[in-house]
Formats: C-alpha cells, sequence, structure tokens
C-alpha cells in the first residue's frame, strides 16, 4: 500500500467533509485504491476559529508556503474565489503536486490555463466537485461523449437556489429567511449574491460547454439572470396552472462545429418535465444526446458530504487501481495528455 501526502487549503463546509470522509471511510479508500490518503497540513485564514476535526488542529497552517513544504503530492483546494485560491492552484502545480478543487469560479474563468499548467507538469487537475456536488456529473458526462454527441443539457445546478424556489412555494417561507438557512447549512457561496443572481450556475455551465461542446465561452457572455425577482406568489399561480419555477442552466449545440448556445435564468416547467420535482439542496442534470437519447441524474448540489464525495472521488481517481479483467474503468482522467503541443484535450 503507498502513502499519499495531502494538503488541504481551506476548512469549511468542503474541507470538513473531506477531513471527515477521509476518516470515516478509511477502510474503503484503502481496499479500493490501495492507497492511504494522509492530510499534512492545513491552510485557514484564522487560526483561533474553533474546528468541528478537532484531530487536525495540530495541522493547522496560515503559511501557504508551510503547506508547499510538507511531504505531500496532491492539494486540495477548497477555499473558493479567484484570490488567492488561483496563485496557489499555480504555486501546488508548478511544484509538481496533483490538484483537486471545488472552486467553479476558478475553473470556469481559468480552468484551460491550469490544465495547460498541470499537463506541463506532468500532474492533473481534477474538479468533479465544481459541478453539481456530489453528482458525478463531469465523470459522466465524459464517460456518454465516448460515444455520443451531447445536443442539449438542462440543468439544476445551483442547491441554495433550488432549496429557496422549493421553500416558497411550498411554505410560502420569504426569501431572505430562507437563504439565511441556506447558508447556516453550509449550501451558500461566502457571498451568496453568487448563487441568487446566478454567477454561480453560469461558471458551472461554462465548465460543462467547455466539456460537452468543446466550446471556450467566457462566463461574462452567458446570458443570466437570477432568482431575486422571482415572488411565493407567482410560484402559487403557476402550480395552480400546472407549473413550477426552476432557476436553469441550459445549453445547446445542434450541430457538429455549430455556435454554441449556452444561457442561465429562471425557466417555467411543465410539472410533467423530469426536472420538476427536484426540490431542496438536490441539482439535476439533464442530457440529450444522439445515441443514448436521454439521461437525468439527480442527486444533492451542495453541502458538507455530498460535495466531499466528489472531492474524494477525485483523490481516489488519481490513484486507483487498474480496472480489474472484463470491467471498464467508470471515470477516466479528465484530461489526457495530447500527442500535439495544441492545448488540452478532452476525451
Ligand atoms: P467556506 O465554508 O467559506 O470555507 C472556506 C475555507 O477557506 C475556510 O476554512 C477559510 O478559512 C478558508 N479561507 C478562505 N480564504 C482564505 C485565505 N485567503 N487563506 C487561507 N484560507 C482561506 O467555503 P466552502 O463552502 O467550503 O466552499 C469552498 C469551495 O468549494 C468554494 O469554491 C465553493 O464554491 C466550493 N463548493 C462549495 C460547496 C458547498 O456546498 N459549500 C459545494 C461545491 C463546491 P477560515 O475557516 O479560517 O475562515
Ligand atoms: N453554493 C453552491 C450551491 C454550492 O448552492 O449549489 C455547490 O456548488
Amino acid at each position: 500500500m503507498r502513502r499519499i501526502g495531502v494538503g488541504l487549503l481551506g476548512l469549511g463546509t468542503v474541507g470538513t467533509g473531506v477531513c471527515q470522509a477521509l476518516k470515516n471511510n478509511r477502510d474503503v479508500i484503502v481496499k479500493r485504491t490501495e492507497t492511504l490518503l494522509e492530510i499534512e497540513s492545513i491552510l485557514v485564514r484564522n487560526p483561533e476559529k474553533k474546528r468541528l476535526v478537532e484531530e487536525v488542529q495540530d495541522r493547522i497552517t496560515t503559511d501557504f508556503e508551510q503547506v508547499l513544504r510538507a511531504d505531500i503530492q496532491v492539494v486540495v483546494e477548497a477555499i473558493g474565489g479567484l484570490d488567492p485560491a488561483r496563485t496557489y492552484v499555480e504555486k501546488a502545480l508548478e511544484a509538481g503536486c496533483h490538484v483537486v478543487t471545488a472552486n467553479k469560479e476558478l475553473i470556469a474563468k481559468h480552468g484551460a490555463e491550469l490544465e495547460w499548467l498541470a499537463r506541463r507538469r506532468g500532474v492533473r487537475l481534477l474538479f468533479e466537485a465544481s459541478v453539481g456536488g456530489g453528482i458525478p456529473v463531469l465523470g459522466t458526462v465524459q464517460h456518454l461523449l465516448k460515444s455520443n454527441r451531447i445536443h442539449r443539457i438542462t440543468g439544476i445546478l445551483n442547491g441554495t437556489t433550488n432549496y429557496i424556489l422549493t421553500r416558497m412555494e411550498e411554505e410560502e417561507a420569504p426569501f431572505e429567511r430562507v437563504l439565511a438557512d441556506a447558508q447556516e447549512k453550509g449550501y451558500a457561496e461566502a457571498d451568496p449574491a453568487a448563487d441568487v443572481e446566478g454567477f454561480d450556475v453560469a461558471y458551472k455551465l461554462a465548465i460543462l460547454g467547455r466539456l460537452v461542446f468543446e466550446a471556450e465561452v467566457p462566463v461574462s457572455r452567458i446570458p443570466r439572470r437570477g432568482i431575486r425577482e422571482i415572488t411565493p406568489e407567482q410560484l402559487r399561480l403557476c402550480r395552480r396552472l400546472g407549473y413550477t419555477i426552476k432557476l436553469l442552466a441550459q445549453g445547446e449545440q445542434y450541430r457538429e462545429e455549430g455556435p454554441v448556445s449556452l444561457q442561465v435564468g429562471p425557466a417555467l416547467l411543465p410539472l410533467s418535465h423530469p426536472l420538476a420535482p427536484v426540490k431542496g439542496v438536490y441539482n439535476a442534470v439533464h442530457l440529450e444526446a444522439d445515441v443514448v437519447q436521454d439521461v437525468t441524474l439527480i442527486g444533492q448540489g451542495a453541502g458538507e458530504q455530498p460535495t466531499a464525495s466528489a472531492v474524494v472521488e477525485d483523490l481516489c481517481n488519481l490513484f486507483r487501481m487498474p480496472a480489474a479483467p472484463g470491467l471498464s474503468p467508470s471515470r477516466d482522467s479528465f484530461l489526457l495528455p495530447s500527442d500535439d503541443d495544441g492545448g488540452p484535450r478532452f476525451v
């Protein structure tokens, strides 16, 4: 069995979940990957804060360079935002560490260049947790793309806003109160405007658009509306008419090499639509493709444990054992080195 040192950046909702999952499922991980994943060092902002995982207290630091000096082969980035997360991820890749991140803003805005850097350094950058929380969206899409052309994506990709819309619809609960509740549960971004105004969904859609349609669409070019204008009364009226309102991410490309359309905004869904019953913190992605026809993935889209599941999946994928004969691997690397030097290539 090999031992792999992990440097963890951030010990908030996601970082705490990762510590707990690595501890609670240590036996499963060792059995399936023959790898012991040990957190060696943890970067935080406030060293005085009381932590939920007490056993890692002695590994906490506020000095990023100290994390890099530890005996680590992987960095998990769970700080969020662009700065200093981007600098830290670059430094980790430059230092020859694999990086796993949950940071959709970073990947949506700088994913291509970071992947390029990772490839140059012979390491990997994985970010399953950046889209759909605990749902293995990126892995599934990547798997489907081996034999399909996906021409449409429709998704509920933000747990906070789906939780707010559900509680406004079912209980007529006031927006601000439900938002505060979502923050307390650890679903919302540090600045919840990112959730409510649709930025978070736009980041996730940009990541999906790059994977599915190979389209590098700047986030600023994705038309975006949030849910601030939606009221409990509108939701009630819609339901009476046989509809619900969801904050949707929509992406389409009908011809290979043809134009790609990405957009984010509240949409009326008939109650018969596969995404209409998706409630609370749940996310869902409906994919339409030429061979498989359609696939819907549903699961918890935010929160400590579901997100930790996606991060730890990535960690395990870095070190998993080869598939047993006769079984095909379910998840490959997100990006393989290409033969030429022409930039990232998806498989
Ligand atoms: P969070 O609870 O706010 O935790 C952030 C952590 O990063 C805290 O431990 C904080 O330190 C640390 N941190 C922040 N700025 C720092 C800095 N400049 N230097 C050192 N440490 C710093 O955030 P989160 O909810 O875990 O989210 C982390 C990332 O995961 C974000 O990119 C988010 O979008 C993504 N994500 C979150 C979820 C979710 O459900 N929450 C789901 C999927 C993806 P202190 O503890 O000392 O303040
Ligand atoms: N704030 C995000 C959400 C976290 O509510 O979906 C998961 O990406």
